[in-house]
């Protein structure tokens, strides 16, 4: 009986640990500003002549655009642009989709959250987008 006990509670201790390996990704703010700069703004300079700031909203606007997962008004998801797909098609031009080309697309999503919710008008440390 105690040699059961002792393999539940090995047993327990095992799968709490791997599962907390598994969610405990912590978001590295500097590389989400990084590629927040490189990759969105960059774009959003050469496209609309203006850079959307992460201080043009607050950090629930920003949660809540990213959890929509509508760009251009819904005409794609802006999730593809953290895509290793997309990281590939660029990489050859962009520094920090070369950069960060391995990096999972849930951490960089993460990281660039983020570095959103610091940036926020409402935020730690509002940012312009340059
Ligand atoms: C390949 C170009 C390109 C990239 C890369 C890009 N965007 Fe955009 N984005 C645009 C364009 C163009 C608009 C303007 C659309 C309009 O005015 O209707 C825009 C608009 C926006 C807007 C304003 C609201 C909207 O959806 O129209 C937000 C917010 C935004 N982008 C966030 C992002 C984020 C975050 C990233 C990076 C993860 C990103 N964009 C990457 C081209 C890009």
């Amino acid at each position: 009986m105690k040699s059961r006990f002792a393999w539940t509670v090995a047993v327990a201790v095992l799968g709490a640990t791997a599962m907390s390996a598994a969610t405990a990704y912590e978001a590295d703010w500097k590389r989400g500003r990084i590629y927040y700069r490189q990759v969105c703004t960059s774009c959003h300079n050469t496209e609309m002549k203006k850079p959307v700031s992460p201080s043009d909203r607050t950090k629930a606007e920003w949660g809540a655009y990213l959890q929509a997962d509508k760009h251009l008004k819904g005409k794609e998801p802006v999730t593809r642009y953290f895509s290793k797909q997309y990281r590939d098609g660029i990489k050859a031009s962009n520094a920090a989709a070369a950069k960060f080309a391995d990096v999972p697309e849930k951490e960089l999503l993460e990281d660039v959250k983020a570095f959103l919710n610091k940036g926020a008008k409402d935020g730690d440390s509002p940012a312009s987008c340059s």
